[in-house]
């Protein structure tokens, strides 16, 4: 089996474009994100222990996740490969990956850090399919109204504010973004520009997955 990395900095629109491909790729979206935000909320032991370092903007452990990952892979939607979105963020947590799947493309999606805290700070997210929105630059159609399942129920996450995200932004530069040159060095690497319209960023995308 073959997957896919969605990589870049909070907000960079890893969530967004991993809905819009997922069609296309024929993968299941595995974002390590909303694993941890649902064992939050229903207060499991991995729940209690990391909400500790997402609500800081830290990185949880690599081991914490590295569990999540190994369980999530094996369920049957994921037989032939995953798109991960916002996994691995470390180096160690990209060795663990490689010993369990084969990755065959890693899409960096590349915004300047100041872009990075209007789009954190106007997220909201349906709270029925989590269709990811934006009070400014990706709002509903129809006001009020989910465009994809029409529920009116929104939401926005606890981590979205502005000094948790310098803490992200801190945590994607130091910890994170030295990954990039790891997956150079395999080849499998493909930048693009993500300070765009997001139609032109998902057709980039789907090019550099063909
Ligand atoms: P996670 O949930 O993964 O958050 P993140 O990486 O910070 O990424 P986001 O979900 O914030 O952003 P995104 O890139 O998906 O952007 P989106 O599409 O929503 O992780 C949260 C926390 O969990 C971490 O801080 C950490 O504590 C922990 N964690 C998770 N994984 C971990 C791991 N592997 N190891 C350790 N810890 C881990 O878009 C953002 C906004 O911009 C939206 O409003 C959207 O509508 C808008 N937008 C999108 N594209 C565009 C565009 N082209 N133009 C304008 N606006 C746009």
């Amino acid at each position: 089996m073959e997957s896919i990395v969605l990589f870049g900095p909070p907000g960079a629109g890893k969530g967004t474009q991993a809905q819009r491909i997922m069609d296309s790729t024929g993968l299941p979206q595995v974002s390590t994100g909303d694993m941890l935000r649902a064992a939050v909320a229903a207060g499991t032991t991995t729940g209690i222990e990391a909400k500790k370092f997402m609500d800081a903007g830290k990185l949880v452990p690599d081991e914490v996740i590295i569990a999540l990952i190994c369980d999530r892979i094996q369920d049957p939607d994921a037989t032939n490969g995953v798109m991960f979105d916002g996994f691995p963020r470390t180096i160690p947590q990209a060795e663990a990956l490689s010993k369990i799947t084969e990755v065959s493309h890693v899409i960096a999606i590349d915004v300047p850090d100041e872009r990075i805290v209007e789009r954190i700070c106007g997220r909201y997210t349906c709270g029925n399919c989590s269709s990811v929105y934006h009070d400014t630059f990706n709002p509903t159609t129809k006001d009020g109204f989910c465009d994809n399942c029409d529920s009116t129920e929104f939401k926005r996450r606890a981590d979205d504010n502005a000094d948790t995200v310098l803490s992200r932004l801190s945590a994607y530069h130091e910890q994170t973004s030295p990954l990039a040159k790891w997956y150079i060095e395999r080849g499998i690497f493909h930048q693009i520009d993500g300070d765009r319209a997001i139609d032109e960023i998902t057709t980039d995308i789907l090019s550099a997955l063909k």
